[in-house]
């Protein structure tokens, strides 16, 4: 690979945020106090009104994440000040100290600045517990200090290859209380950003075989995780026949990614698995049902349900909570080709359900029926959650911020709403009753690939997952919006690694 990612570090220290040499000191302020806070105020007097004459000619109204730069012109210690929106303070989340927190290293990246001071938790109402903040403020400075740009010439933008940002606070007390919280939103946010660059790789070189080598890498790193990759003759020997169906049509083989997170301890080791299942369909041209060329390259970002299921076992390893966690990433290329599955094609799938294929473009719910069912068979999972680009029609339903949660368990989908609220990774709830089964009917085959109507195309798909999960509690994350306009929603082009917090979140507090 052509050049490496670049590294952005999070510490803490207790100090007086003006008094820190840095290139930019980030500091908080809320858009509905009419003033500056405490810490801006201070800067203001020091700065003789900059920050005032700022806000008053309009150009920061501190709406959440946006941002105003000011030169200090040595009356401080830090080069610069960056006032960073909270928006109003009553409606503080853990989610807006995140994005404020990106934005302050994303400025940082733009303006290849090496040192951040974040000075956002003076800020902060008592009502917020320090793990939260911290957890948010380590997790936003990871975020916003991602860029992908492995395959740029150095010539081209000498950009820096490392942002060092130092979470500072006068209070000692306070540091100690985000500490814990820092070191797991590290954790998360560095999970989340090697997520982003494996999702980011283009087709000609992440396949399923270079996948699985990831995957084996990531175990190997750990412990706690193993990793068993099933090739294409073990997959026949399995009788995966959605998965193989699914690769038939490229030169790169399929595989199934099988991650086990092991805790310690007997207690845990007892409680029944949990298991995520993420599609990684590393390009899907629409197979025979080939898709317009316009946008298509888009489709390489369909591997992003199996990349946060990689980021995410990533990351629970290191957090080792007290549950047997696998993580399953059914893997194929979707190609047009002489060998390729027809559309007509009846498969049997590792379940022993035959399914009729009318289009071969929904392939993503043909690899993840053999991973579900694989979970649910056998490896005895008690609830499984799954996660997958799956239909533009969800997309067309809630639009890119927020993706489709499908579920048979009431209980998974509050665990997995409360995920949402805390990871700022969010989640809607759409139904998935039986009426919806109805739809996949076919005479000829067990069950069929799309839907007999257009409608309601989101839920269709998940209602025929559900027809592989019994009595299994299982959810579903239709996700496709999220990547395909992730540059548009984040600000930074590529994948934003939706699903990595989300998911960690979930497994580590699964009750
Ligand atoms: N990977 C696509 C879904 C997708 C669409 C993801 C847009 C991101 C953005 C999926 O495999 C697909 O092609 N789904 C079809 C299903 C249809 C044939 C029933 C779709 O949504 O058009
Ligand atoms: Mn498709
Ligand atoms: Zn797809």
């Amino acid at each position: 690979m052509a050049r490496k990612i670049i590294n952005t570090t999070v510490k803490t220290r207790a100090a007086a945020p003006l008094s820190v040499k840095s290139d930019i000191l980030a500091v908080g302020v809320f858009s509905d106090e009419g003033k500056p806070g405490k810490l801006a105020g201070q800067i203001n007097k020091e700065l003789k009104g900059a920050v005032k004459k700022l806000m008053a000619l309009g150009d920061f109204k501190a709406k959440c994440s946006s941002s105003a730069v000011i030169y200090t012109d040595g009356k401080i210690a830090p080069a610069r000040v960056l006032l960073v929106g909270l928006g109003e303070k009553k409606k503080l989340t853990s989610d807006c100290i995140r994005k404020a927190a990106a934005s302050a290293s994303n400025k940082a990246v733009s303006l290849k600045v090496a040192n951040l001071t974040v000075a956002l938790s003076q800020q902060l109402p008592a009502k917020l517990s320090g793990d939260t903040i911290g957890q948010a403020l380590a997790e936003g400075l990871l975020f916003g200090g991602y860029r992908y740009d492995e395959f740029v010439s150095k010539s081209k933008e000498n950009r820096l290859d490392s942002i060092k940002c130092t979470i500072v606070d006068e209070a000692p007390e306070k540091i100690k209380a985000m500490g814990k919280g820092v070191k797991a939103g590290t954790i998360i946010g560095k999970a989340q950003a090697y997520a982003r660059t494996i999702a980011n790789r283009p087709g000609n070189i992440i396949n399923p075989p270079t996948l699985a080598a990831e995957a084996r890498k990531v175990a190997n790193a750990d412990p706690s995780l193993t990793c068993k990759v099933f090739n294409e003759k073990q997959l026949i020997q399995m009788k995966a026949g959605g998965i193989l169906a699914v690769g038939a049509g490229s030169k790169s083989e399929p595989r199934m990614i099988v991650f086990k997170y092991t805790p310690k301890g007997a207690a845990a080791k007892a409680k029944k698995p949990i298991a995520l299942v993420g599609k990684a369909v590393t390009f899907d041209a629409g197979g025979i049902s080939l898709k317009p060329s316009a946008g298509m390259e888009e489709m390489k970002f369909d591997k992003s349900g199996g990349i946060a299921v990689l980021g995410a076992m990533k990351a629970i390893a290191a957090l080792k909570p007290a549950q047997t966690v696998y993580g399953i990433i059914p893997s194929a290329e979707n190609m047009p080709d002489g060998t390729a599955t027809r559309p007509g094609d009846i498969i049997t799938t590792m379940s022993g359900k035959t399914v009729e294929i009318k289009n071969t473009d929904a392939e993503g719910r043909l690899i993840l029926c053999d991973a579900i069912h694989y979970a649910n068979s056998k490896l005895k999972c008690e609830a499984i959650v799954d996660i997958a680009t799956l239909t533009g029609a969800c997309v067309v339903a809630l639009g890119k911020y927020m993706a489709g949660l499908m579920s048979n368990d009431d209980d998974l989908v509050d665990q997995l709403k409360a995920a949402a609220d805390s990871s700022g990774e969010k989640v809607w709830h759409l139904p998935c009753t039986d009426e919806y089964s109805d739809d996949l009917k076919t005479p000829i085959a067990d069950i069929c690939n799309i839907g007999n109507s257009r409608w309601g195309g989101a839920i269709t798909a998940g209602a025929y997952l559900k027809a592989f999960v019994g009595e299994t509690k299982w959810a579903h994350i239709d996700m496709a919006g999220m990547d395909m306009f992730a540059g548009k929603a984040y600000g930074t082009p590529g994948s934003p690694g939706y699903g990595v917090r989300l998911l960690t979140e979930f497994a580590v507090n699964y009750k």
